[in-house]
C-alpha cells in the first residue's frame, strides 16, 4: 500500500494507470475509519477488479466544517486508518495536508469554489449554510486528483449522495457515482466517526434516531399520513430521548429530495438530532 500526501505525485499516478487501462475506485473519507467506510471500499474493490486500483483519501476538510464546528476536535487516528486500508489491500491511501488541499488559503489567495444550488439548500444545508459548497469542492477536487472512473459514497450522507450525482452530471465528471447502504451497530445505529463523543447515556438514547425511522414506517405501511402530522409525531416520539434535541425532520422523494406533503411507502425521510454538542444524522425509505 502507498501512502501518498502531494497533490502532484497523486496526479502523476492516476495518469500512469489511467495509460495502462487501469480502474481506478475512489473512496473518499475525512478518517477514523469504521465498518460503514471499510464497506465501502470492499465496493470499490468489488467494482474496480483485482486488476483495479482502490484509492481511499482520508482527509478532514476544513471548507465543510462551520466556524462553530467541531473541525478542531474532529477524531483522527492515520497509524489506525492506515492499518484498516492495509487489511483491505487498498492500493493507495491519498492522505494530503490543508497546504496541499487549499494552496494559498492561509493568506487568502484560495478563491475558487463548486456550488451546486438546489439540492443543497434542504435539511444539512439549512443547518449548516456552508456545508456542502465544502463539499462539492473538496470531491470536485479529489476527482481532479485522483481522476477515478468509480467512486463510492453511503447512504448514511443521502443528501450528500444527491448533491455529488448532481455534481458529476452538470459538470461532465467522467465518473459514476455507487451509493452504498448504511452499516449499523446492532441496536441500529447507524455507524458514524462522530459516535465517539456520545458519553454512555447519550449513546443509549442515540438509538432514537433510528427508533424514529422505524417509528414512521410503522405508522405509513397502513396508510399514507400527511408529513406535518408525522412531524409531530416524530417531536412527540422523541421525549423518549430526552438528551436528544431534533433539529430536523423531513420527509421527500429520494431522488429528487422534494419536499413530500403526503407520506407513503418509499418516501424518504431524513433527521438530525443534537445530543449537547454532537450532531447525528439518520435516514431511510419508508
Ligand atoms: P465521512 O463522514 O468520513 O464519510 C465518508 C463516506 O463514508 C461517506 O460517503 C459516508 O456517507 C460514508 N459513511 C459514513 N458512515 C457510514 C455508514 N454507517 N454506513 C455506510 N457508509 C457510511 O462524508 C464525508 O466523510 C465527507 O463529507 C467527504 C465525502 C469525505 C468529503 O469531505
Amino acid at each position: 500500500m502507498r501512502i501518498v500526501t502531494s497533490v502532484a505525485a497523486m496526479q502523476r499516478l492516476a495518469r500512469q494507470w489511467q495509460q495502462h487501462g487501469t480502474r481506478i475506485g475512489l473512496v473518499p473519507t475525512m478518517g477514523y475509519l469504521h465498518e460503514g467506510h471499510l464497506s465501502l471500499v470492499r465496493r470499490a474493490r468489488r467494482r474496480a477488479g483485482q486488476t483495479g486500483k482502490v484509492v481511499v483519501s482520508i482527509y478532514v476538510n476544513p471548507t465543510q466544517f462551520g466556524p462553530k464546528e467541531d473541525l478542531s476536535r474532529y477524531p483522527r487516528d492515520l497509524k489506525r486508518d492506515l492499518k484498516l486500508c492495509r487489511a483491505e489491500a487498498v492500493d493507495v491511501v491519498f492522505a494530503p495536508s490543508d497546504a496541499e488541499m487549499y494552496p494559498g488559503k492561509a493568506e487568502g489567495r484560495y478563491s475558487t469554489y463548486v456550488v451546486e444550488e438546489n439540492l443543497s439548500r434542504s435539511m444539512e444545508g439549512a443547518s449548516r449554510p456552508t456545508h456542502f459548497r465544502g463539499v462539492t469542492t473538496v470531491v470536485a477536487k479529489l476527482f481532479n486528483i485522483v481522476q477515478p472512473g468509480i467512486a463510492i459514497f453511503g447512504a448514511k450522507d443521502w443528501q450528500q449522495a444527491a448533491i455529488i450525482k448532481r455534481m458529476v452530471a452538470d459538470l461532465n465528471f467522467p465518473v459514476k457515482i455507487i451509493v452504498a447502504p448504511t452499516v449499523r451497530e446492532r441496536d441500529g445505529l447507524a455507524l458514524s466517526s462522530r459516535n465517539k463523543y456520545l458519553d454512555a447515556e447519550q449513546r443509549k438514547q442515540a438509538t432514537i434516531l433510528h427508533g424514529s425511522l422505524q417509528y414512521v414506517r410503522k405508522i405509513v405501511t397502513r396508510k399514507p399520513a400527511p408529513a406535518s402530522k408525522l412531524k409531530q409525531a416524530v417531536k412527540k416520539f422523541m421525549a423518549a430521548a430526552p438528551l436528544g434535541r431534533l433539529d430536523y425532520v423531513e420527509f421527500f422523494d429520494p431522488e429528487t429530495l422534494q419536499p413530500a406533503t403526503s407520506v407513503s411507502r418509499g418516501t424518504h425521510m431524513a433527521l438530525a438530532v443534537f445530543f449537547a454538542n454532537t450532531r447525528l444524522i439518520d435516514n431511510g425509505p419508508l
